[in-house]
C-alpha cells in the first residue's frame, strides 16, 4: 500500500507538472500575444467602421454596451452584487454606459446612473431616456467615497474612452475620486478612466479596475503588465474581418454565441 502510494506519486506528478504547464503556456500564447492598439490606431479602427463600413453609432454601442453588462454580470453576478452604479462621462464611452445600464436593468440587477455632464444629440438623450422607461435611478448628486459601500456592491466606469487625453476635467474629478475611493469593484469600459491610453495608469492616484471590457479590440494600457490581476474580457463582436487584417488584430475567438471573451 506504503509502496504503491510511493510510486504513485513518483510517477504521476511529473506527468500532472507537464499538463499543467502546457496547459499554462498554451493559455499564454492564446491569449496574452496580441497586438493592443494605439490611440491612433483605435481612433482609425472607429473611423473606418463608420465611414468603410457605413456602422452608425447607435448600432456598434448597444453591442458594447450590451458586452459590457455581460461582463459585468459573469464577474459580479446579481447573487452577490445586486445593485450597481454606472459613472457615465460625456462621450462614447459614457453611451456604452448609458446602454449596459439599461441591459443590466433588464438581467435583474438594481441600476443607478451618475451622469454629470450631459451630451445634447437625441442618442445620447435618447438613451438616458430608455434609461428612465426601465427603471434605472438618474443620481443628481454622487454621495462621497467612502458612504457609497452603503448603497452600491459594484461600480461601472463608462467615464473617459480611448479618445482620453490627461488632464481630467475639474468638473468630472468627483466622479473620478468616486471610483478609486470608493472601495468598491469597479468594471471599466475599454480603458480605466485617467489612464494614458497607451502607457497606463501614470505616477499620480490611480484607478486600479477590477474588470475591464476592451470593446472591439484590447488598447496598450490593457495589457498584462497594466491591468495586473484585473479581470480582462474582451467585448463588441462586431469587427468585419477586413478591419481585422488591416489592423494585424490576434483576437481570441469568441465561444459559441458569446458577446464577451476572457483575455488572459
Ligand atoms: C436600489 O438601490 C438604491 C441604492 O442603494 C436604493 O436606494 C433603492 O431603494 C434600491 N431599490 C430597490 C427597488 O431595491
Ligand atoms: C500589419 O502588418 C503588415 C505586415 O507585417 C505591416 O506592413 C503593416 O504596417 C501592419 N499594420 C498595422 C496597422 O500595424
Amino acid at each position: 500500500m506504503l509502496i504503491n502510494n510511493v510510486f504513485r506519486s513518483v510517477l504521476l506528478l511529473p506527468l500532472v507538472n507537464v499538463i499543467r504547464s502546457s496547459i499554462t503556456s498554451s493559455k499564454l500564447s492564446n491569449t496574452c500575444n496580441m497586438h493592443y492598439l494605439t490611440q491612433e490606431e483605435a481612433a482609425a479602427l472607429d473611423q473606418d467602421l463608420f465611414n468603410e463600413y457605413k456602422f452608425s453609432v447607435d448600432q456598434l454601442m448597444e453591442l458594447a454596451g450590451l458586452s459590457v453588462a455581460a461582463a459585468v454580470a459573469k464577474t459580479f453576478p446579481i447573487s452577490t452584487h445586486n445593485t450597481a452604479l454606472v459613472v457615465c462621462g460625456p462621450g462614447n464611452n459614457g453611451g456604452d454606459g448609458l446602454v449596459a445600464a439599461r441591459h443590466m436593468t433588464l438581467f435583474g440587477y438594481n441600476v443607478s446612473v451618475y451622469y454629470p455632464k450631459r451630451t445634447p444629440k437625441p442618442l445620447y438623450e435618447n438613451l438616458l431616456h430608455q434609461c428612465k422607461q426601465f427603471g434605472v435611478n438618474i443620481l443628481d448628486c454622487l454621495p462621497p467615497p467612502n458612504e457609497l459601500q452603503k448603497d452600491y456592491k459594484v461600480l461601472v466606469d463608462a467615464l473617459f474612452g480611448f479618445s482620453f487625453k490627461p488632464p481630467v476635467r475639474e468638473s468630472l474629478k468627483p466622479a473620478l475620486d468616486a471610483l478609486i475611493d470608493g472601495g468598491l469593484p469597479v468594471c471599466s469600459v475599454d480603458i480605466p478612466s485617467g489612464w494614458d491610453v497607451e502607457k497606463g495608469p501614470g505616477p499620480d492616484k490611480a484607478l486600479k479596475p477590477a474588470l475591464v471590457i476592451s470593446l472591439s479590440a484590447p488598447k496598450l494600457c490593457t495589457q498584462p503588465e497594466f491591468l495586473g490581476t484585473a479581470k480582462h474580457y474582451l467585448g463588441g463582436r462586431f469587427l468585419p474581418p477586413g478591419i481585422i487584417t488591416k489592423y494585424n488584430l490576434t483576437l481570441p475567438s469568441y465561444p459559441n454565441q458569446d458577446q464577451i471573451v476572457e483575455i488572459c
